[in-house]
């Protein structure tokens, strides 16, 4: 019998396979630092950091088994040092993260957060011609950076869905049907939202910066469900303040959730969401079975159903 530890419970049938494989099976939160020792298997999430320093202490640890697509959290190198097997779960929220950008861009397009306040405050008083008006997204170009599986996801939604005009840009040309290929400068000065689906990396930390919000129409939106440390946030407000661009839409921060009195939670231009991009009950339950058999098959020494290889 081995020690399975997961940070926090999650939801779904992936519980069930973790409870019927008979390890021992050890919930959250605790602290790792002083029990990682104990642990053959873990389960993490985007807010559990694995640093070097950790898994200095991880003596018996045979998987990180990452419950997200994105590994950014842990230190991929230093689990390739000690043969740690590295697990996460990607496709199975393609679609839910997706659907959560293409819901950030309609949010922002029409207004949805002030009109919903307004109601909620008893200031809707009567129909206002002149009221909560947006650009919508009939007619509008929609810059996706990052082509991977979501972006191209969001690029297929918006051109098949809305008949939007839909440009990318990515480390290169991927012949897309649905969507055209452009330089970043073209894609920055031309797109009425512009949605960020790039890796959070070394390279990539602080890639949106206010260099580049500048370039931006001073009427499109910015919108990110990748990860906060992609965007340089208090130039991101500059921007915002300095109407470089008219909004931003966000479900990732830097740091998560952000300190409690961070302009980027009350800031009148942003529509800001806790990092829910996967939370969908179809998303979720996927994860939580891969990442179970993710830790399962570690433990039995066989292939993980996902293993991030690229450390
Ligand atoms: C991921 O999978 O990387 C998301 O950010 C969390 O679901």
């Amino acid at each position: 019998m081995k020690n399975i530890y997961i940070s926090a419970p999650f939801y779904g049938y992936g519980n069930h396979i973790l409870k019927q494989s008979g390890h021992n099976i050890i919930y959250g939160p605790k602290d790792l630092k002083s029990s990682i020792k104990d642990y053959h298997a873990i389960i993490t999430y985007v807010s559990d950091k694995i640093s070097e320093s950790l898994l200095d202490e991880a003596t018996k640890l045979k998987v990180v088994s990452n419950y997200a697509v994105g590994v950014d959290n842990i230190d991929l190198l230093a689990c390739k040092k000690r043969g740690i097997k590295v697990g996460n779960t990607p496709d199975v929220l393609t679609f839910a993260t997706a659907e959560l950008a293409l819901t950030l861009i309609l949010n922002c397009g029409r207004q949805i957060k002030e009109a919903t306040s307004d109601v909620q405050k008893g200031l809707w008083k009567k129909w206002r011609p002149q009221g909560y008006l947006g650009p919508g997204l009939q007619n509008s170009t929609v810059g996706i950076i990052g082509m991977g599986r979501i972006g191209q996801c969001l690029g297929k939604m918006l051109s098949h869905g809305f008949g939007v005009n839909v440009i990318y840009y990515s480390r290169k040309d991927k012949n897309l049907s649905y969507a055209k290929y452009v330089e970043l400068d073209e894609l920055l000065s031309t797109s009425d939202y512009i949605s960020l689906h790039m890796a959070s990396n070394e390279q990539t930390q602080s890639f949106f910066n206010l260099e580049k919000f500048k370039k931006m129409k001073s009427t499109a939106y910015f919108i990110n469900t990748a990860r906060g440390d992609l965007v340089n946030e208090d130039e991101l407000i500059m921007a915002l303040d300095k109407g470089n661009m008219a909004g931003a839409g966000l479900d990732v921060t830097d740091p998560e959730p952000p300190k409690e009195n961070a302009a980027i939670i009350r800031h009148p231009k942003v529509f800001l969401l806790p990092h829910i991009g996967s939370a969908t009950l179809k998303a979720r339950e996927e994860m939580g079975i891969i990442a179970a058999k993710n830790v399962l098959m570690a433990l039995d020494d066989k292939p993980l159903v996902h293993e991030v290889i690229d450390a």
